[in-house]
Order: structure tokens, then sequence, then C-alpha cells
């Protein structure tokens, strides 16, 4: 090992603990000895991914997408119409001296000694990932009263489709985006949050008339964005979407402009462009529904390449297999292309298609994960070493901590005041009046709070304060009643 590798193992080991001490996550089911592929979130990352997912929110809903909440339980029949019963499978192996299963990565060779012991690997099958339940109390034939935990948000979105629709008065093109979790009964989850069997999605589904894939209204604004790409069957590089849509690497303007808007979002949640790629899937790697696929993958420390976000054309394979199965027309009016065979005045013929679909699905918990990642620093300041989260002010768990410089009864109760009236604003605070005031910094950076307000003896008297910056580690002196102004301003 080199002593950079070293010093990426320490570092690795640094942030494990503090996500554990400051109270992100937890291993779920602890006081039991815990179960692989579970994890519970603590105060502060719980706030962390609400904060997330409302940015998420917020940046869909300004695409003007609708947001809806299905079911996280469906009947056995709707897993057959979706594929996922026969389809949603992973390949094992088990090792056949210490009996430990991996997963078998698609596309790519087993490797013959377990990485658990060095012994022996084989072939232990195809498991379906779902995890099955049952639905009420079981009459007649047991097939009826089979269900399933939901693999991924987007069928509940896909079995509203008509009604959707019709909300959007008949027309196409429109997004729908859904929020929740999603279950796989992974064979092997040795990976922290990388791979759970509970985890949160954050799906869009965007149908399109497949005539208009090549004719997206916001293409324009996105083109000139330089990415970096690994397509499936050439050399990794940077090129701009409008230049990878024309020679061909992205099939289409829609999956060109959804890839954008995924890197805009990531880089404006902080993921550091340096650490993010965009790789397409290979042939045998596709999901079942999939006719191309592009990873928005996060360059860790610890895992290397990981993916945390898939944009894939689906086409119109969800909406033609439920369709069929369910004997529901999913088809749509449009206006018929120009190129439409036998339309003699095109533009005014109807022409009845089933629309595509283009999904960017996020792996909120695997976001989580680069954002701690990728946010930790550890600095020395002048004798002493500092640990910060360098989170972005819009999606750090708390905005800002108040103390009062020392412990005295006046400075406390005007932090007190201070902190209330910030709280009354619906600005996220702490208030802290224990150990030095060092100390407290500490704990804030540690943390990732942006800023920390400090009430001293000045304050008692003209009602200014002292807010520190956390990077710079800067201090301004600001009047009490401007204090939510500048915090809300510088962020
Ligand atoms: N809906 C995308 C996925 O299941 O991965």
């Amino acid at each position: 090992m080199t002593s950079a590798d070293r010093g990426k193992e320490a570092r690795k080991d640094e942030i494990a603990e503090l996500a554990r001490r400051r109270g992100f996550l937890w291993l779920a089911f602890e006081i039991y000895g815990g179960a692989a592929g579970f994890y519970d979130y603590g105060p502060l990352g719980a706030l962390l991914k609400r904060r997330v997912e409302e940015a998420w929110r917020d940046f869909y809903s300004r695409e003007g997408f609708y947001e809806v909440e299905t079911t996280n339980i469906a009947p056995r029949e709707i897993f057959e119409a979706s594929g996922h019963l026969e389809s949603f499978t992973d390949r094992a192996v088990v090792c056949k001296h210490c009996k430990s299963f991996f997963r078998v990565v698609k596309g790519v060779d087993v490797s013959e000694k377990c990485p658990e012991c060095g012994g022996e690997l084989e072939a232990a099958g195809e498991f379906n990932l779902m995890f099955q339940t049952r639905i009420g109390v079981p009459k007649g034939a047991l097939k009826k009263s089979e269900g399933y935990l939901r693999p991924e948000t987007a069928q509940g979105i896909f079995l509203n489709f008509q009604r959707l629709l019709r909300f959007n008065r008949d027309k196409l093109p429109f997004g729908v985006i859904q929020i929740g979790k999603a279950y796989r009964n992974e064979i092997s989850p040795r990976k922290s949050l990388i791979r759970l069997r509970e985890f949160t999605m954050a799906e869009a589904e965007v149908f399109v008339d497949p005539q208009e894939k090549n004719n997206h209204p916001g293409f324009e604004d996105v083109k000139d964005r330089k990415l970096r790409f690994v397509p499936s069957d050439g050399e990794e590089g940077e090129k701009s979407v409008g230049e990878a849509v024309r020679s061909g690497i992205i099939a289409n303007e829609y999956l060109g402009y959804h890839i954008a808007k995924v890197e805009e979002f990531l880089d404006g949640i902080g993921i550091p462009e340096d650490r993010m790629r965009f790789r397409q899937h290979h042939q045998e790697e596709m999901a079942h529904y999939a006719r191309d696929c592009w990873d928005a993958e996060f360059l860790s420390d610890r895992y290397g390449w990981m993916e945390i976000v898939g944009v894939a054309d689906r086409g119109d394979y969800d909406l033609s297999t439920h369709a069929s199965h369910s004997n529901v027309d999913m088809g749509v009016h449009v206006q018929a292309s120009a190129q439409g065979e036998g339309q003699a005045e095109a533009g005014k013929a109807k022409a009845k298609i089933i629309p595509h679909v283009i999904e960017p699905s996020y792996g909120i918990d695997r976001i989580i994960y680069a954002l701690l990642e990728s946010s930790f620093y550890e600095e020395q300041v002048g004798k002493e070493k500092r640990n910060v989260l360098r989170f972005k002010s819009e999606i750090a768990p708390l905005k800002a901590a108040v103390f009062p410089l020392l412990n005295r009864d006046k400075l406390k109760i005007k932090a007190r005041e201070v902190f209330q009236k910030l709280r009354d604003a619906s600005i996220f605070v702490e208030y802290d009046d224990s150990g030095s005031i060092g100390r407290r910094y500490r704990r804030q950076d540690e943390i990732g709070t942006p800023y920390c307000i400090t009430i001293d003896y000045e304050t008692l008297e003209d009602d200014t304060v002292t807010i520190r910056e956390r990077d710079t580690m800067e201090q301004v002196r600001v009047a009490i009643a401007e204090v939510k102004d500048v915090l809300l301003k510088r962020e």
C-alpha cells in the first residue's frame, strides 16, 4: 500500500466514524447486531437527506414536472407485466470454502477466488431481487394474494399514465416525479450506503412522442455544456452535449437534455465536477426495459467510479406491456409528422402513438454518500486539526449555530433570543453554550454548518453579533436585525 492509499484508508474510516458519531448514519437494528443492507439516518443525516430531496423536488418542479406518490406494495400481476418477475435478477456465486455469496456484475467475468477468504467460487444461480409479501388473507389460489415491494418507484407512474395524461390535458410531452422507498433483496450488500436493500429513489419519467425525441424545446440551453462521457464502444472524453447528440454518441435530444440536467442538479448540490462522468451501459448490463442507459458516476476514494444516477431510454416498453396485460389503451393522439405515410395534409391529420419514456433515476442514499465523502476535509488550524464538511449552504443540515461567547446569564439570554428569532423565521439553527468557543466552532465545522453567530458583550450594547463563515473562518460584525437577510443572501 502506498502512503497515498494509506491516507485514503485513514480518511474513509474518519468519514464513517464521523457519520456515526455525529448522527448522520447508523447501522439499522444495531442493538441486535445489525443487518447488511439496512441503514438508519440519525437526526443530521435525516436533515441532510431532506435538504437533498427538497433541492431535487424544486429542480424538477422548475422543469414543470408533476409530483405523485404511489404505493410501495403492488400485486404480483404488476410485476408480471413489467417484466420484473422474470428479468429482475442477479447472478450469484458462492465460495466453496467460507460459503459467502457474491453478486456477479453483469457483463463481468466471475473472479475465481473469494474476496473474503481466497477460496474457490462456484455458480449459485440467478436470484430475483424483489421482496415478496402477502396481501390480505390468501383465498383460493395463493398467487392471487402474492404481492411485492416495489423495486423501483417508476411503475406507480406508468400505471397511472392515462390519468396523468388527462391531467396534462391530453398533451405530450410531460414529466412526472416521485420520491420514495424502493426495495431490493441484494445478494451481498457489503458496501454501506452503496448497495442497500431498502433505499430512497427519486425518479422522473418523461413521456414523449417518439417522433419528437430529437426536438427538445430546451435543448438549445444545454447543448454547449461540456461533460465527460464514456460511450459503450468508444473512448472516454469530454464533449459538448450538442456534439454528443450530433455524432450519435447520445441517441437523441431528450436523452441528451436529461443527462445535462442530471449534471446541473448534481453540480448544484455540490458533487465536484471533476469527480463526475457519464458512462453508457453495455448491452449485457442494461435493465430488461431499457434500450439505452447512461449512468452518472461519482469517483469515490473508497469504491472507485460508482453509479449515483441512471438516465434510461425505456422506449415504449412499459406503456406497451401494461397496455397488453391490462387491456387498457395507453395510446395518445398526436399530430401526425410530415413524414407520416399517407398523410396528404400533414399537420391536420392525427396519429395514435405509444409514448416513449426517458427516465432520470437518482439513488438518493448514494448521493448522500458522495456528498459526505467529497465534502470532508481535514485541516490544520494553528496547532489544532479540524474536520470540516464543506456542504453547500442549501443542503447543510443546519444553516447556523448561535453561541453566547461566555457562559454568563446575560449573554445566554440574548443568544437564546437571537436563536428563537431565527427559528421563528424557519431558519434551521442550533443553540450551543457548552465548552470553549473554539470547541463549539469545531463541532459545527464537523457537521458542515456554514455559519456561527456569536453573542458577546458588545451585543448587549449595540445589538450586533459576529457571523463566522465555516470555510474561510472569517468573521463579520452584523446588526441582529440583519442576521436573517445576511444568512439567506449568502446561500
Ligand atoms: N427505475 C430505474 C431503476 O430501477 O433502476
